[in-house]
């Protein structure tokens, strides 16, 4: 299993075709290979310079999920550039150590193309802090991208929403880790570090060992927690990260599983869809299995111990000045197939933020730089994903109670699942020719207009 070690400075959005099941080749599409991307690997502190080069057939973006760059940096929907053309940002590296990733962002086609294939992990890293977890590359720290996808009865992988998908978000029947079906990884007998991303449309997981052990969550996904947390089990929603720090001195064979976990019932008491009430809410299925480990030598590299408490980064964002409230909306009128037209939101899309479907060419919000916020997130019916771009936030209450910010570290993804509140501040400039976005990252609801953007000045 693996992924592409480091990039040099291009990164070429290409169309590739990869056999994930063996004699059927699937169309893909991938920066600098066939599928997914390099990882990137970027120091704090560094200016990152990058060209981004478009050998697709539509336009794209790259958009630097969770990094701190302003927002003609940010690759959102108003920097995509056409086939044939050349994007070449330069990022000032501006963040401390953490798991990021990158994927295109053109609006109404992300889901599409983030299920192809356009997508990578970044990785920062920080010179002038000491890291004392396993961190060599390949042999003790992995980074696990994980996707559901679905395979036609040829076994190519396909991608066909129809109407119940756009609503549900998209979920695949087979598991693929780094672009491959549920594959053996081997690792050193030892503590060793996986840096997990969900890189799903929309399924979440509920992470866990098929032998129940125990592990350390020590990194969310703006960085290092204060100290490591241990766990039996780990949610993650779509586009967040962990990392973790599991042990594999008793050399056991184990499978990584998750549980099937429910995305809220779309129609409430209505019972149109699936008899109503929670959707896929066969939350008590069997586990079903991602990837496998074989532990091989004993580790000869790496810590033999976990620390007590880790060098993490969450600043005092103090009390907020304003308070601004969002509101997560599927438009009731295309829930009947729209026979109501009226209520479907602007261009046909089916949902929005606030009661507004996403439009490029308008500003939702005018933030000023620098100045702590607090924001009240909402949502009808499903949960779903929040995240912001151009900064790391806080979470303060999630389902409607208080959290420990040192459990939940720094953060670019809430799961909105119940009044949500988060203290957000920005240092980062966006012009409103270059806004940042808001959005659900289910991508079929981002794409579907569950998505708003403002400017910081
Ligand atoms: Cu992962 Cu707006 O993006
Ligand atoms: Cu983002
Ligand atoms: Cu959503």
């Amino acid at each position: 299993m693996e992924v592409g070690p480091g990039a040099g400075n291009t990164l070429t959005a290409m169309k590739g075709t990869r056999e994930f099941m063996s004699g059927a080749a699937s169309d893909t599409l991938g920066y600098e290979q066939d599928y997914l991307g390099p990882l990137l690997r970027f120091q704090r502190g560094r200016t990152a310079n990058i060209d981004v080069v478009n050998r697709t057939d539509d336009p794209i973006t790259a958009h630097w999920h969770g990094m701190h760059v302003p927002g003609h940096l940010d690759g959102g929907p108003q920097l995509a550039f056409d086939p044939g053309r050349t994007w070449s940002p330069e990022l000032p590296v501006d963040h401390p150590a953490a798991t990021l990733w990158y994927h295109s962002h053109v609006h109404g086609r992300t889901a599409d193309q983030v299920y192809r294939g356009l997508a990578g992990m970044i990785i920062i890293d920080d010179p002038d802090a000491v890291d004392p977890l396993p961190r060599d590359y390949g042999t003790n720290d992995f980074p696990l991208i994980v996707q559901d996808r679905n395979f036609d009865r040829s076994g190519r992988m396909s991608y066909d929403p129809g109407m119940m998908d756009r609503m549900q978000g998209f979920r695949g029947t087979e598991m693929l880790v780094n672009g491959a079906i549920r594959p053996t990884l081997t690792v050193p007998a030892g503590l060793v570090r996986l840096r997990l991303l969900n890189a799903s449309n929309a399924r979440m997981y509920d992470f866990s060992f098929n032998d129940g052990r125990q592990f350390h969550q020590v990194a969310s996904d703006g960085g290092l927690l204060p100290a490591p947390i241990a766990m039996n089990g780990l949610r993650l929603a779509p586009a967040e990260r962990a990392e973790i720090v599991v042990n594999f001195t008793d050399r056991s064979a184990v499978r990584l599983v998750s549980r099937n976990v429910s995305s809220g019932g779309m129609m409430g008491g209505g019972g149109m869809m699936n008899g109503g009430g929670k959707m896929g809410s066969g939350s008590d299925d069997a586990p079903f299995e991602i990837m496998s480990f074989d532990v091989g030598d004993a580790a000869e590299t790496g810590p033999a111990t976990l620390p007590a408490s880790l060098p993490s980064d969450l600043p005092d964002l103090g009390a907020p000045v304003r308070t601004r409230d969002f509101t997560l909306n599927v438009h009731t009128g295309s829930m009947m197939g729209g026979m109501f037209n009226n209520l479907i939101g602007r261009d046909g899309q089916i949902m929005g933020i606030n009661g507004e479907s996403y439009d490029m060419g308008s500003i939702d919000l005018a933030v000023p730089m620098g100045e702590t916020e607090l924001w009240r997130i909402n949502a009808d019916m499903m949960v779903h994903p929040f995240h912001v771009h151009g900064t790391s936030f806080q979470v303060v209450t999630m389902g409607g109670r208080a959290v420990d910010p040192a459990r939940i570290g720094m953060k670019d993804v809430v799961l909105v699942d119940g009044p949500t509140e988060i203290l957000v501040r920005f240092d980062k400039r966006a012009e409103k020719e270059t806004p940042f976005m808001y959005h659900c990252h289910i991508l079929e609801h981002e794409d579907a207009g569950m998505m708003g953007q403002f400017t910081v000045g």
